[in-house]
C-alpha cells in the first residue's frame, strides 16, 4: 500500500546527509513504491508550517557529492523547549510539539525519519513516547552518539583536519614553532585523537582528560630535546584544564548552547610563558563540517538511508539505524542517546593513545 513518508535533517548538518536523502528516497520510491517529502530546516520550518518538499527521483539526482544538506538544518530545533522573548527581553520555554503532530496530519505524513546527533535523537524519543511514528538515522561530525561505531561526517572532517595537519607541519618546522590546531569536539574528542595520531601531533588535548600547563611543557621541552625542534599541539574545542572550565567565547542564551572557542588560544598564551618557543594558532572551525563529503562518508550515509527505509516498513517506531562493526543493526534510539560515546581514558593522565592500542614507547 502506498504511504507518504518525510525525512528531516535536524541539528548542526553533517557531510553525507544529502546521501541519506538520496538513499532514503530511491528505497521508498523503488523498493515500497512510497512517496518521500523533505521537511524544510529541520522543526524550524515545521514550526513556521513551511510546506514539505516533494522528494521525486529527479529532485535526489546530483546530490550524493554535496556537503550540507538540501532540506536546511534547524538553528532553535526542539519543538518540546521553544523559546519564547517575553516583554522584558527573557525567555520562557514551551512546549509546542502538537504542532509536529498537526502538520504532520494536514500534509498526510504517516512518518518520519530524523537524522541528528544526541539533540535531535532526544526530540526523536520524546516524539516518539507522544506517539509519533519516528525512527532515526545518526549523524554528527563529532562521532560522539551511543549505540553506533561510527556517524558519517566523521570521515570528512578527519580528512580536512589530518591535511591542515600535514600543511602546518612543513610551516612548524621551517620556523621551528609550535603550532596549536583547535577542532570541533564539544563532548568528545574522537576528531582531535584520530586527525592528532594521523597528522603526528605531540600533544592532543581532548574533553575527556583535564589537562595541566605543566605536563604541556615538559611534553614541548621533551620534543625539542629529542632534536625535533617544531610540535603541533591539537586542542578539541572542548578541553578544559585540570580544575578549570570550558571556554566560551558566546556563553549560552536562551538555553541555546554557548559557542566554544579560545582553548588553543589561552594554551598557546600559557606554553610562552613556560617555554622560549614560538606559537601560532589556527582555529578550524566550520571547514570541517563543510564541503564534498568523502566516499567513506557518503556510503555509510547510504547505508543508513537505504536501511531506516526497512525500518518504517517494519513499523519500528522509536528505534535507529547504527554501525557495529561492519554491520548496520537496529536499535531502540532511547539506547543510543543513553550515554554519549566519549573516550575512555586508561591511567592517569593519558597522554598517548595507550587506551587504543597505540603505544610508541612513551607513557608520558
Ligand atoms: O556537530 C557538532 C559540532 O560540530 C560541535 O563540535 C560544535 O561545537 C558544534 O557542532 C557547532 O555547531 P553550530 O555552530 O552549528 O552550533
Amino acid at each position: 500500500m502506498s504511504k507518504k513518508i518525510a525525512i528531516s535533517t535536524g541539528g548542526g548538518d553533517a557531510p553525507g546527509l544529502n546521501a541519506v536523502i538520496r538513499a532514503v528516497t530511491l528505497t521508498a520510491h523503488n523498493v515500497y513504491g512510497w512517496e518521500t517529502v523533505g521537511l524544510r530546516n529541520g522543526f524550524d520550518g515545521v514550526m513556521a508550517g513551511e510546506p514539505p518538499i516533494l522528494l521525486s527521483l529527479e529532485r535526489v539526482r546530483d546530490i550524493v557529492s554535496r556537503g550540507g544538506t538540501i532540506l536546511g538544518a534547524a538553528n532553535r530545533g526542539n519543538p518540546f523547549q521553544r523559546p519564547l522573548q517575553q516583554p522584558d527581553g527573557s525567555f520562557v520555554h514551551v512546549d509546542e510539539s502538537d504542532r509536529v503532530v498537526e502538520h504532520m496530519q494536514k500534509e498526510g505524513i504517516e512518518a518520519i525519519i530524523l537524522a541528528g546527533g544526541d539533540g535531535t535523537m532526544a526530540i526523536a524519543q520524546m516524539l516518539y513516547e507522544k506517539g509519533v511514528p519516528v525512527v532515526g538515522v545518526p549523524k554528527t561530525i563529532d562521532n560522539d552518539l551511543g549505540g553506533t561505531d561510527r556517524t558519517f561526517g566523521f570521515d570528512t572532517a578527519l580528512n580536512i583536519v589530518t591535511e591542515a595537519l600535514d600543511r602546518l607541519h612543513t610551516t612548524a618546522e621551517s620556523h621551528h614553532r609550535v603550532m596549536f590546531l583547535e577542532v570541533m569536539g564539544r563532548h568528545a574528542g574522537w576528531i582531535a585523537l584520530h586527525a592528532g595520531v594521523a597528522g603526528d601531533a605531540d600533544v592532543i588535548l581532548v574533553p575527556e582528560i583535564p589537562f595541566t600547563i605543566e605536563a604541556v611543557c615538559e611534553k614541548v621541552r621533551q620534543v625539542r630535546a629529542s632534536g625535533r625542534l617544531h610540535s603541533l599541539i591539537v586542542v578539541a574545542e572542548g578541553a578544559a584544564p585540570a580544575g578549570g572550565t570550558q571556554q566560551f567565547y558566546i556563553d549560552s542564551v536562551d538555553g541555546q548552547e554557548g559557542r566554544l572557542g579560545g582553548i588553543a588560544q589561552l594554551v598557546s598564551q600559557q606554553i610562552t610563558r613556560c617555554l622560549d618557543v614560538e606559537t601560532r594558532v589556527t582555529v578550524l572551525g566550520h571547514i570541517q563540517r563543510g564541503g564534498t563529503p568523502t566516499n567513506i562518508d557518503r556510503w555509510l550515509g547510504t547505508r543508513f538511508g537505504a536501511n531506516v527505509v526497512h525500518l518504517v516498513k517494519e513499523e519500528k517506531w522509536g528505534y535507529m539505524v547504527g554501525l557495529r562493526g561492519d554491520e548496520i543493526v537496529h536499535l531502540p534510539i532511547a539506547e543510543a542517546i543513553a550515554e554519549l560515546k566519549r573516550i575512555e581514558p586508561q591511567g592517569e593522565p593519558v597522554r598517548t593513545a595507550r587506551g587504543l592500542g597505540i603505544s610508541f614507547g612513551d607513557e608520558s
